[in-house]
């Protein structure tokens, strides 16, 4: 099953894994990692499921949504080059390894 990191803001990590198909939000909730709130369930109406992707993994995931780039403009921490909805990066073989960082806040 594929691995992700999530790392906290203190540098703390967990490394979870996310069976295929399911969103990184998902292995979050699923595994009690605090700092992703995720309101709105993962429909795309909230942003509070925003993380930092690892600049390594960046180019590696397919790129946001018109969608998802307009709820990027709404999160509470400042967008960087690595922004994303947990919501919206869902979980392959091929992303094994994906590090993803938790921002200072969600709301
Ligand atoms: S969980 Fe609400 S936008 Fe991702």
């Amino acid at each position: 099953m594929p691995e992700v990191t999530y790392v906290a803001t203190d540098g703390s990590e967990r490394k979870v894994e996310v069976p295929q198909g399911r969103s990184v939000m998902h292995g979050a909730i699923q595994n009690g990692v605090r700092g992703i709130e995720a309101e709105c369930g993962g429909v795309l109406s909230c942003a509070t499921c925003h993380v930092y992707v690892d600049p390594e993994w960046v180019d590696r995931l397919d790129p946001p949504s018109e969608d998802e780039e307009d709820m990027l403009s709404n999160t509470a921490a400042e967008r960087r080059p690595g922004s994303r909805l947990s919501c919206q990066i869902e979980v392959t073989d091929d992303l094994n390894g994906l590090r993803v960082q938790i921002p200072e806040t969600q709301s």
